[in-house]
């Protein structure tokens, strides 16, 4: 079993293409840029996101980044070398063994191959950084991509949550998905600093 006690206070997590790290006041413009395409929430049981929305979530996350334990990380995924900001990368923190991951990219940068950067980064974020045992994933059904980048980063379907929350005037199922640190396709390394 994991330990699971190690916190992390500044976030940066680096892939091939990608630097995930701490949301600054400056992003809200680029969250802006891709949460308010209805596309982003079509699979989420979001309502729809408009700038005033996007400030005060920029604002939940920089107060959560403060020193001390975490129980969820929401980190701005950019580009390296330009730094432009592409997605998103969430951590959430389920128990002292567990966690839950997910993400999001921009419209124009889909099909790139990039969330599923971020969702190995975030793996080994979990299993590395935070020692943790076991990490879970869900998507809407349906949403093909997410699925496939659960699959693609060695993760298991374990089943389908039905109807487990009501959102936009209709129930929601989704896929779970799983990966343990012992699981046989443990991905490379990211780094942390
Ligand atoms: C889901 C999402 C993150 C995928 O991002 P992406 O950067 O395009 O994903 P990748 O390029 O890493 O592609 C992963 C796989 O999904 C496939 N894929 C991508 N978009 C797809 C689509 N619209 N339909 C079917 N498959 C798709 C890719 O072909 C790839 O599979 P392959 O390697 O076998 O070809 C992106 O569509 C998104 O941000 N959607 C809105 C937010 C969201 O739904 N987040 C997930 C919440 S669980």
């Amino acid at each position: 079993m994991g330990a699971g006690n190690e916190e992390i206070d500044a976030v940066r997590l680096e892939t091939d293409r990608l630097i995930l790290r701490d949301v600054v006041p400056g992003d809200v413009d680029g969250f802006h840029a891709y949460m308010a395409d209805p596309a982003y929430i079509r699979h989420l049981p979001l309502d729809p996101i408009d700038r005033v929305e996007v400030q005060a979530m920029v604002d939940r996350v920089l107060l959560r980044q403060g020193p001390g334990p975490r129980g969820r990380y929401f980190l701005a995924a950019v580009e390296r070398g330009s730094g432009r900001l592409i997605g998103e990368a969430i951590f959430k923190r389920l128990s002292d063994v567990e966690g839950e991951i997910g993400w999001a990219v921009a419209g124009p940068d889909q099909r790139q191959g990039l969330a599923t950067e971020i969702g190995r980064a975030l793996a080994n974020f979990g299993f590395g950084d935070l020692r943790l045992h076991r990490l879970i994933a869900r998507s809407e059904i349906g949403n093909h991509a997410s699925e496939r980048i659960m699959a693609k980063l060695g993760m298991v379907r374990e089943g389908v949550l039905r109807e487990h929350l009501f959102a936009r005037g209709r129930w929601w199922a989704s896929a779970q998905w799983s990966m343990l640190a012992s699981d046989p396709h443990p991905p490379a390394p990211a780094k942390c600093g």
